[in-house]
């Protein structure tokens, strides 16, 4: 018989009181908290081969039981520091995810039981009392890592998911990267200063959320899409060093790296120039690194913006994997195939790709074309050549130097696409992510600068340029005239992002913090001067009194927490995210609300357009 002299002793929620716990008898000589409180001595997951013989009082969930026997049952004891193995000795009825006090004697385990695959494998508790301090329905769905639950039924029953290993684990991972960043800035001397939630709308090119006004019927708040215009305000407040774990919203098309709401680090610093503000950041972000990984990242590279679109057709290179663009415009000046008669030829090389089958090819042309390509042409690198339906318009040399370009092999599949220079580079660099790409937790942490961005990405529908960043960059010293020229999409600006394995971790940017400039600036983006007074005229205003030169940087702090917890999606990161569609399957968010409600807001709700 496995149990103790005496039969378990069972309560109902009437936990044992403040005197009938006796507190950890060792101390933990300042190792971390001590997590005894009047209910419990110790954590589950704590206890070690070192406690054996003591008298323990534990809480905590039942993660699993199992029969042994008539009276003898296993309960897996979990809490947030893990799980324990309790001998309960006589029937009760202790089922999935009740919530129990146990007070017992910590032993050894048998040795054929003893479970390796547990911290706490060793030991197992005698259980002599236990209290039900909570009784629970069955669960909504199995808590184990194994088992695959709609995402739907997790989100609604969030407090239950909470308890998987998974998510105590990635909010600890957060907690600590919270932690680190608030540390490193600080140490930087930047202090945390909060900006509002109810403000007039910041432009970062998302549609912002609003907030009717019950005072000002007709009249909205927008919710903060980044602190940016406040940050900056704060530089002409005197505040030379801020930061703040902001909250943002925004509102655009969720994605496995977006949500309406999330979290920056945001900074601002005044008398800086960028390399500054890149070093400041550099030590936030490899702190929060090494905090979680125990090891802090070398120095990040850098890469300028035009680099990056030539070599991986991106501004967000995923430097994990080589299929770099290989430029090929000259080994076609004279070609007679009229499709590579074009301003710009490019290709990528997939090492071994040649045994990719006629359908994948022509799955991928079709793609590209999706994209916004003319085609796709594709050569497998064999023994007796280049095999190809367009092999045969192509010259013997231009084939040689193809494959020299390309420094193909055989058994290699090669890629090339040709179109306006912009167009070549950005079906590339999507192909060679289709092909080569990772998921974004494997391989390490590679981080990159990208510096030297332009000022424009293009032009919108009417012709107005796109800020690449915010209208509150700075443009580039040197390229100033080219503005006056009216050059607008040669402008270099500087603004820089921070990229980690491919996703944008970061952007920033020195400001323009003069008030011609920045009217300037406005007017080319198409917004008129008594526009731009309406929305931004307290920004201009404040230029008038003493603007220092500053610049800042803002990164999202669940995309940073999701690639170090190894997640490839922020919703496993964020403790009440919204689902894909934007809702909250928890409080079924958004609600329409009632009348009354809506009146005194002085709101009217249109019947919805089919
Ligand atoms: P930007 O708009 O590039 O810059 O945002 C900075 C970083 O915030 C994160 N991010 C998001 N994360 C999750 N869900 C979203 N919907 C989302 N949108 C953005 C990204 C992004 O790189 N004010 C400027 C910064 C500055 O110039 O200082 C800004 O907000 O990781
Ligand atoms: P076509 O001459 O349009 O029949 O195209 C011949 C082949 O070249 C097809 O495989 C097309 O997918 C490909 N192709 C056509 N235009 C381009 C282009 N601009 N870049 C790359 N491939 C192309």
């Amino acid at each position: 018989r496995r149990s103790g002299d005496r039969r378990t002793n069972f309560n109902h929620r009437n936990p044992a009181s403040e005197a009938q716990v006796t507190s950890s008898t060792e101390d933990n000589g300042g190792q971390g908290p001590d997590y005894t409180t009047s209910m419990r001595t110790d954590r589950c997951g704590d206890l070690r081969s070192d406690d054996v013989g003591r008298q323990v009082t534990l809480c905590g969930w039942v993660a699993r039981r199992r029969e042994h026997g008539e009276h003898l049952a296993f309960v897996d004891l979990r809490d947030r520091s893990g799980i324990i193995q309790v001998v309960v000795d006589g029937a009760a009825d202790l089922r999935s995810e009740y919530v129990l006090q146990v007070t017992g004697q910590v032993r050894e385990r048998p040795a054929d039981t003893a479970n390796d695959a547990l911290s706490t494998g060793a030991i197992e508790v005698d259980a002599s009392e236990v209290t039900i301090l909570s009784a629970s329905e069955p669960p909504p769905f199995p808590l184990d890592e194994r088992t695959d639950v709609d995402e739907v039924l997790r989100l609604r029953h969030r407090y239950v998911d909470l308890r998987r290993p998974r998510l105590q684990k990635n909010l600890e991972v957060r907690a600590t990267v919270n932690s680190a960043v608030r540390t490193a800035m600080e140490e930087q001397g930047f202090i945390e200063v909060e900006t509002p939630m109810l403000v007039a709308s910041t432009p970062e090119g998302a549609r912002d959320f609003v907030v009717p006004s019950r005072k000002e019927p007709g009249s909205f708040y927008a919710l903060p899409q980044s602190p940016q215009i406040f940050k900056q305000l704060c530089m002409i407040g005197g505040i030379d060093r801020y930061y703040q774990i902001a909250r943002c919203l925004r509102d655009e098309d969720l994605r496995a790296d977006r949500q309406f709401e999330f979290m920056q680090l945001d900074a601002e610093a005044s008398f800086v120039s960028q390399d500054d503000v890149l070093t400041f950041i550099t030590h936030t972000v490899a702190s929060a690194a090494e905090a979680v990984t125990g090891e802090r990242p070398a120095d990040f590279p850098r890469m300028s913006w035009h680099e990056a679109r030539e070599r991986y057709g991106s501004d967000k290179p995923d430097i994990r994997f080589g299929m770099e663009l290989v430029e090929l415009t000259p080994v076609f000046a004279d070609t007679d195939f009229r499709a590579f008669q074009a301003p710009c030829v490019k290709g990528i090389r997939v090492p071994g790709g040649a045994d990719l089958s006629r359908n994948r090819l022509d799955d991928l042309t079709e793609t590209c074309k999706g994209w916004g390509a003319k085609g796709l042409v594709w050569m497998k690198v064999e023994a007796d050549g280049l095999n190809s339906p367009v092999a045969k318009f192509l010259t013997g040399d231009e084939q040689a130097a193809l494959r020299t370009t390309l420094e193909a092999e055989e058994g290699d599949l090669l890629l090339l696409v040709a179109d306006e220079h912009h167009t070549t580079c950005r079906i590339l660099g999507l192909l060679r992510l289709e092909l080569g790409r990772p998921p974004v937790t494997e391989g390490g942490l590679h981080f990159l600068w990208v510096v030297d961005f332009p000022l424009f990405e293009g032009l919108d529908e009417a012709g107005n340029p796109m800020p690449a960043h915010h209208p509150f960059t700075m443009p580039h010293e040197d390229d100033l005239e080219t503005l006056e020229a009216g050059d607008l999409l040669s402008v270099r600006s500087q603004a820089y992002d921070l990229v980690l394995n491919g996703w944008e971790l970061g952007s920033g940017s020195v400001r323009i913090h003069r008030r011609e400039i920045q009217q300037k600036i406005f007017s080319i983006l198409g917004i008129g001067a008594d526009e731009a007074q309406e929305r931004f005229g307290f920004l201009l205003d404040a230029f008038r009194y003493g603007a220092p030169p500053h610049a800042g940087f803002a990164f999202g702090m669940d995309r940073l927490i999701a690639i170090l917890a190894g997640e490839e999606n922020i919703r496993e990161v964020i403790a009440y995210p919204k689902t894909q569609s934007g809702a909250d399957p928890l409080t079924s968010a958004p609600t329409p609300i009632d009348d009354r409600h809506l009146e005194e807001l002085g709101l009217r709700v249109l019947p919805r357009s089919e």
